[in-house]
């Protein structure tokens, strides 16, 4: 006899945090930063400056790189992606309008792809906050005992996950095969939501910049071996920029793990059902 199992899911109550915290980036990738995160005023590790201007990067991005890339075919779908695919994983909605669901999904996959492409386009063509050289490793300046990727080397080392998953959830679509479609469309829309997830990170790393900010700023800097120079701040929030990235590919993981050992876990035993108001 074949036991019921859980689904794998993602959840709304995770995504559409997620998906609002990337929409208000995707639209500061047009309207800019405000001046309070990376403003003369802004204290260490509380914003991503440029190293000679101060400004935010996305800032940077917005004057220096070529716009019809970053915003047209990069920041405008990452806005679409934001309001369709948390539609996707609602399952009322799902239920109730299965056209929808797959017009919505042939939307959200070819965004997707596109994000990803011009995703990588722009490390081609250098359009990312990242060291000069991929294979660096960051350790804020010997502060700590380990070392992590560069923004660029996590991203590429992330891809295949992404692509590949995207893949198979549009295979297993068109084949009709709607078990394996859920699991791969929710570990697709996981991969995807890292990016969001980094950059919950990266507010995060803001956050402890302006806890660091209470405490006096030369006890702050010498423990940190750090002169208060433009260049030298830019550098550790180069750091923690990276870092971000690998947070959040460290919590996408165990994210797409948990939901895999739900959907793995066998639920009714016979005899010894638990809970059973809460499984499908
Ligand atoms: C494999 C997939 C992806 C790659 C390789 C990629 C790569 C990049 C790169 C290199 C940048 C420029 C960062 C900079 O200015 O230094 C960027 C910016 C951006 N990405 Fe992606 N991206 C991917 C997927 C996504 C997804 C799924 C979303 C949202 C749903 C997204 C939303 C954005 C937004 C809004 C920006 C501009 C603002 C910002 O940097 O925060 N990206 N991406």
């Amino acid at each position: 006899m074949s036991l019921p199992k859980h689904q794998m899911q993602a959840s709304p109550s995770l995504i559409l945090p997620l998906s609002a915290v990337m929409l208000t980036l995707a639209i500061m990738a047009f309207t800019g930063v405000p001046s309070i995160i990376w403003g003369s005023h802004s204290p260490i590790f509380a914003s991503t400056r440029h190293p000679i201007t101060g400004e935010h990067f996305v800032n940077w991005r917005i004057r220096t790189a070529p716009l019809w890339l970053y915003q047209g075919l990069h920041a405008a779908p990452a806005i679409i992606w934001c309001l369709l695919m948390p539609l996707q994983h609602i399952d009322d909605f799902r239920q109730r309008w299965p056209a929808f669901h797959r017009q919505n999904g042939y939307i959200v996959s070819c965004s997707s792809l596109i994000l990803s492409l011009t995703g990588y386009w722009m490390i081609g063509k250098k359009v990312a906050h990242t060291h000069v050289n991929i294979f660096h490793l960051h350790n804020l300046s010997g502060l700590l005992p380990f070392g992590w990727p560069t923004f660029e080397l996590s991203l590429i080392c992330w891809g295949p996950v992404y692509l590949y998953s995207l893949l198979r959830t549009v295979r297993t679509a068109r084949a009709g095969n709607f078990p394996m479609h859920r699991r791969w469309a929710v570990t697709h829309t996981i991969s995807a939501y890292a990016i969001s997830l980094e950059r919950v990170s990266l507010v995060l790393t803001y956050v402890v910049g302006w806890v660091l900010a209470l405490l006096p700023k030369e006890a702050v800097y010498g423990i940190l071996n750090l002169e208060d120079t433009m260049s030298a701040k830019a550098s550790a929030e180069l750091d923690t920029f990276a870092l971000a990235n690998v947070m959040a590919f460290f919590m996408a993981i165990y994210w797409a793990f948990y939901e895999w050992r739900k959907a793995t876990s066998l639920v009714a035993v016979p005899g010894h059902l638990k809970a059973p108001g809460k499984y499908e």
